[in-house]
């Protein structure tokens, strides 16, 4: 796993460098060049370990941006805590404060709408990320725009680990020697544009592979470690001996439900989870989940602060970046198991 995260890391700066020197090349549109920007992104939690995770990257990418291309990049970065009404304040700042560009990762995704007034009036580009806003809401203005990561391609690569778990070694999977696979799901907010379908294709995936399943139950923990924990351990209690597979529709709840089972003496149930963080990642290291797939967190970061540079800029859009619809940019997963 090292070596294949060592090349994906040099493809990752590869590919930012590149970008950055091809975005240099374009040239800009305005006649006047600046030489400091300043970009306000808002969180919809800080504590969330998947965009704490892209946060640190957006910092690493402003800094050597800011070296590569000579421009001053500010990063006001606020945490709304899950309030939507903190996250329209902390924009009005922003937009008192004169930023070039926001970063929006908004608590309410469909609550977007207010959000684009305000930039709106101020001529204040977008890019919302992680957190999908409606299409009506996205298609309102050319200069919204919107960076992710598809959620079905991360659930059909979360369903394939365990297919080729089961097909490699079928015990593994169906510890009681019953012919079936006994799972338990944990699901993210059920508001959330990734949930739903996460879940949906992870099933359909096991289904279309051929692995004989059966559901005990599933529950919604909103992506949280702890929340994921605590249903875990009455499930371990109610299905005693029975479960089998627990698939997450993020690391975090894998790290949860693997919690659980520490608590409860358990092993060899497997865990599946879904972004890569640094711990979902050094869980798989340590054999403690079965697999994660992972986002590029240096691709997810870059995208963003491409799009960001570029508007506060008035660079041209640059071909590296493919855009779906001219506005939406899906960075790509990977699967990550222990070899
Ligand atoms: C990630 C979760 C994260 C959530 C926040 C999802 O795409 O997989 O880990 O908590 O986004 O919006």
């Amino acid at each position: 796993m090292r070596s294949m995260k060592k090349y994906c890391i040099l493809l990752s700066e590869l590919w930012l460098c590149a970008f950055f020197l091809l975005t240099g090349c374009a040239g800009t549109k305005g006649a006047e060049e600046k030489k400091s920007i300043r970009i306000g992104v808002s969180l919809y939690r800080g504590d969330d370990t998947f965009l704490n995770n892209i946060r640190g990257e957006l910092e690493r990418c402003a800094k050597d941006f800011e070296q590569e291309k000579g421009v001053k990049v500010t990063l006001d970065i606020q945490d709304a805590k899950g309030n939507q009404n903190t996250q329209n304040d902390q924009v009005e700042r922003f937009l008192a404060l004169g930023c070039d560009v926001l970063c929006i990762n908004p608590v309410d995704r469909t609550a977007a709408s207010v959000l684009i007034d305000k930039a709106m009036a101020a001529q204040t580009p977008v890019i919302f990320f992680n957190r999908q806003p409606v299409a009506e809401d996205m298609d309102r203005w050319d200069r919204i725009f919107y960076v992710g990561a598809e959620a079905k391609a991360s659930a059909v690569l979360q369903g394939s680990i365990v297919v080729d778990g089961y097909r490699e070694n079928p015990e593994k999977l169906d510890l009681n020697g019953d012919g079936v696979v006994s799972y338990v799901l944990l699901e993210g907010e059920s508001s959330h544009q990734d949930s739903l379908i996460r879940t949906e294709w992870s099933v359909q995936t096991l289904k279309d592979g051929g692995v004989p399943i059966e559901k005990l139950t599933g529950g919604i923990a909103n992506w949280e470690r702890s929340q994921a924990s605590a249903l875990m351990e009455q499930w371990l209690e109610k299905y005693p001996g029975r479960i089998e597979l627990v698939i997450c529709n993020n690391d975090d709840m894998a790290l949860g439900a693997i919690d659980a089972m520490e608590r409860a003496g358990m092993e060899g149930i497997a865990v599946v989870g879904i972004d890569g963080t640094t711990p979902g990642l050094a869980a798989v290291e340590s054999g403690k989940l079965m697999g994660t797939v992972a986002i590029d967190r240096t691709q997810y970061a870059g995208a963003i602060l491409a799009i960001a540079t570029g508007e506060a800029l008035g660079w041209e859009p640059d071909a590296k970046l493919e855009f779906e619809d001219g506005k939406y940019y899906q960075c790509p997963w990977q699967i990550v198991v222990k070899k």
